[in-house]
């Protein structure tokens, strides 16, 4: 596999297709689903956290790091898909969590009783305070108490974060990655790998709401990367980063040669529609990240790329769930631009499930079926991430549109998602499967350098690798393409010689 500039695509597995019957994905049900994958050209799968969880954060809350969830199937079932994937072609990534466990690990249940709290960041309180005033990323304090101490939780309290600076908690991830690559896994995704090391001496951070830069990206944390970048290595296989951290500068530093081989690039995710930030930020992570650039739209914690780009009044939220009114016609179709812009950048690529089928984040869940730990904990400031995990709708008709045999799914559709199903779209020429599916095949011939071409328009971007050009307009207005050359894929239809307003197309020159 050419990591560099693969394709993958990320199965929020609960969500994806489910065997058994009882409305949430498994592992049988994904593996049925595999030859789907390979029709739609993707290189591999990157699969969220499958581990035996209480699933307070479905997935992210881990129990034990070497074995699979009964509910998912256990590890017969990851074993089977496992190989099903591999005779098919496709890689497959685990979600390594390193940051935090659930309350439900061993180890936490012996800190609980006294013993090897260490291994945990366990403090004494200030009187009746917590030791500090950090904050849960997810809302409210990141302290829990427990008898006469305090454990710190970046996230919800049932996560409680691991003391990295105690070497056994780093000698048991490195065991956790070999179980998986002894196994045949062929790399992971990192969950937040710029958290694990905190300031040492836990300062109180004067400045919320601005991010607290105690909590994470300290020095220490390269050296653990380095170790996991050799482990690695030593099996062949990858390793690709979550990363959030101020600037594309600091990210380039967890992308020094001997640490990770990738890491999102964030940077683009959170740039609204405009042609004037994209090309700064592409400009940007080129030339700070270069060939380890790993470019994605959506995921799991953001709201679908439809809803972000077809949003045309912002009321509120974060860059990366932002909250007003959506425009879902407009969305489909800067969606659609967005992705031939970027399957025509030098690197590697990530695609969310359900982004396929131009699905529009689920704005309107029931509060009582939020299930996202963000949506309380925030004081249901944040709707939180539940509705870009809605289960898929595979057909427009049948229980739950042909995720499972239920209709009791465990987060409700909406019953426009018959709208967007993805078998419809499969059969129906111009639909965004097909563009997907078609953009995927054509990619593998564009390469070399990116050229930028001045086109005289500040809505408009066009570059050049080989003989490829993509051309973006972002703007309503079209725009004459014919001295790039002629056309091999559009976004949007457009009369002979032009690329339409709000759409991409590709040109291959003579
Ligand atoms: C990032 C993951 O993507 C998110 O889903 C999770 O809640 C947090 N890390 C905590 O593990």
């Amino acid at each position: 596999m050419n990591w560099r500039d693969a394709v993958i695509y990320q199965v929020y597995l609960r969500s994806f297709h489910d065997a058994d019957g009882d409305g949430v994905g498994d592992l049988d049900g994904f593996r049925a689903k595999l030859d789907y994958l390979v029709e739609l050209g993707v290189d591999g799968i990157w699969l969220n956290p499958c581990y035996p969880s209480p699933g307070a954060d479905h997935g992210y809350d881990v129990a034990d790091y070497t074995d699979v969830d009964a509910r998912y199937g256990g590890l017969p079932a990851f074993d089977r898909l496992l190989a099903a994937a591999h005779e098919r072609g496709l890689a497959v990534l685990m979600d390594l969590v390193p940051n935090h466990c659930s309350a439900e690990h061993a180890w936490f249940k012996e800190a609980l009783a006294g013993r090897g709290r260490d291994r945990f960041i366990f403090r004494e309180g200030r009187g009746e305070e917590p030791p500090n005033n950090w904050r849960s990323i997810f809302g409210g304090p990141a302290w829990t108490r427990v008898d006469d101490e305090w454990y710190l939780h970046s996230f919800d309290s049932s996560q409680p974060d691991f003391n990295w600076r105690n070497p056994a908690v780093g000698a048991y991830f490195d065991d956790v990655l070999r179980f998986w690559f002894e196994r045949g896994v062929d790399g992971f995704r990192i969950d937040v790998a710029h958290m694990l090391f905190k300031h040492a001496d836990l300062p109180d951070w004067p400045h919320y709401p601005e991010d607290n830069p105690y909590a994470a990206n300290q020095p220490e944390v390269h050296e653990v990367i380095r170790r996991w970048r050799k482990i690695a290595d030593s099996y062949g296989r990858t390793l690709v980063g979550e990363i959030w951290v101020p600037t594309v500068s600091d990210l380039s530093l967890y992308l020094r040669p001997d640490e990770l081989p990738g890491a999102f690039y964030f940077d683009l995710l959170v740039c609204p529609w405009d042609a004037g930030r994209f090309r700064a930020s592409i400009d940007r992570g080129l030339t700070e990240i270069g060939t380890a650039i790993t470019w994605t739209l959506a995921n799991h914690d953001v709201h679908r790329t439809v809803s972000r780009f077809g949003l045309i009044s912002r009321e509120g939220g974060p860059d990366t769930r932002p909250r007003g009114v959506v425009d879902v016609a407009l969305g489909v179709r800067r969606a659609r631009a967005a992705l031939l812009l970027l399957l025509a950048l030098p690197g590697s690529v990530y695609l969310y499930q359900g982004e396929e089928a131009g699905l529009p984040e689920v704005l309107d869940l029931p509060d009582a079926a939020r299930q996202d730990p963000t949506w309380l904990r925030s004081g249901t400031a944040d709707y939180g991430r539940d509705g870009c995990r809605v289960p898929l709708p595979w057909t427009a008709s049948g229980p739950s549109f042909g995720f499972s045999t239920s209709s009791a799914t465990w987060l409700p559709q909406p019953s426009w998602f018959a709208d967007f199903a993805i078998e419809d779209q499969m059969a129906r020429d111009g639909s965004t499967w097909r563009l997907h599916r078609d953009a995927l095949r054509l990619r593998s011939r564009i390469d070399g350098e990116l050229e930028w071409l001045e086109t005289g328009r500040a809505d408009v971007l066009a570059f050049r690798r080989g003989d490829t050009v993509c051309v973006t307009v972002f703007g309503q207005e079209p725009f004459p393409s014919s001295e790039y050359g002629t056309p091999l894929l559009a976004s949007a239809d457009a009369p002979k010689g032009v690329v339409a307003g709000g759409s991409s197309a590709w040109l291959r020159s003579a």
